[in-house]
């Protein structure tokens, strides 16, 4: 491993920074052991086709083979524990007066390490949905297939993630958008930067934009800092540093 330099004007400017905007992707949850989307050997979008597993068309053709995929992968979620990466955002949150922290992933594990108010831009694996209603639903009979059926309408139940097509949740989008132009200093953490409107986060970003993720190429400039590496390691040393 190359040695990781934190540039002392970064942690000046953190140690000043009256607002941090976080903009979260699969790369901080992969050293938990939860696959990214595009990697291209180990990736979730290199083995399955998203189009049948993360479109509501997909859905509707084969409505079965999508619950229990995502089933699956809820499964592995609960098997898996928040990382050192994870556990420097929620710290972070305490060096910081203010930090708004939105991810693009389904998984919780922020939240396990600690964060709060963690804005869901793609929603949550660990909830169910009524595909017809859109509603949430907390329990449902289990003898009744798969997918399940919706307590209310009968309809099939489906997880409140969000889909290739869909709209993000009501105002979601707007308060990590606000987030970010009004931020000193913004993060772009383990994300490849290909899903709108999430993306558009980095670009509008007031401030000095800090990259960490193991295809960007290092790079240290007064308004931004790449960091080619794990957000698992780095975090942890540059929070520290605070
Ligand atoms: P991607 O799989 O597109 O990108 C993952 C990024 O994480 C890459 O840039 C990797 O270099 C980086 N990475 C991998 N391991 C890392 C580590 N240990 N530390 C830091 N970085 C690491 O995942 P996302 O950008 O999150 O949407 O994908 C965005 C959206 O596309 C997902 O939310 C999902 C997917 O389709 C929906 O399902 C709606």
């Amino acid at each position: 491993m190359n040695e990781i330099v934190i540039p002392v004007q970064l942690i000046e400017a953190l140690k000043k920074a009256q607002r941090v905007a976080i903009l979260t992707g699969a790369g901080i949850s992969a050293e938990s052991g939860i696959p990214t989307f595009r990697d291209q050997l180990t990736g979730l979008w290199a083995k399955y086709r998203p189009e049948e597993l993360a479109t509501s068309k997909g859905f509707q053709r084969n409505p079965r083979m999508v619950w229990e995929w995502y089933a699956a992968r809820r499964e592995k979620v609960h098997t898996v524990e928040p990382n050192a990466g994870h556990y420097a955002l929620a710290e972070l949150a305490r060096k910081v007066p203010e930090l708004t922290l939105a991810t693009q992933n389904v998984d919780g594990l922020h939240q396990r390490a600690g964060s709060e108010g963690v804005i869901e831009l793609h929603g949550n694996i660990n909830r169910v949905k009524c595909f017809d209603e859109g509603l949430l639903v907390d329990s449902w009979n289990e003898n009744q297939g798969i997918p399940p059926r919706c307590p209310r309408c009968g309809g099939f139940l489906r997880p409140d993630v969000v889909w290739f097509g869909e709209m993000l949740p009501d105002e979601v989008f707007e308060k990590a958008e606000y987030a970010a132009k009004k931020c000193d200093v913004f993060f772009s953490i383990g994300t490849s930067g290909q899903v709108e409107p999430a993306a558009s986060l980095a670009r509008i970003a007031h401030g000095i934009v800090i990259t960490i993720n193991l295809e960007v190429e290092s790079l240290i400039s007064p308004y931004r800092y790449n960091f080619n590496g794990k957000a698992g390691e780095i975090l942890p040393l540059l929070v520290q540093k605070l």
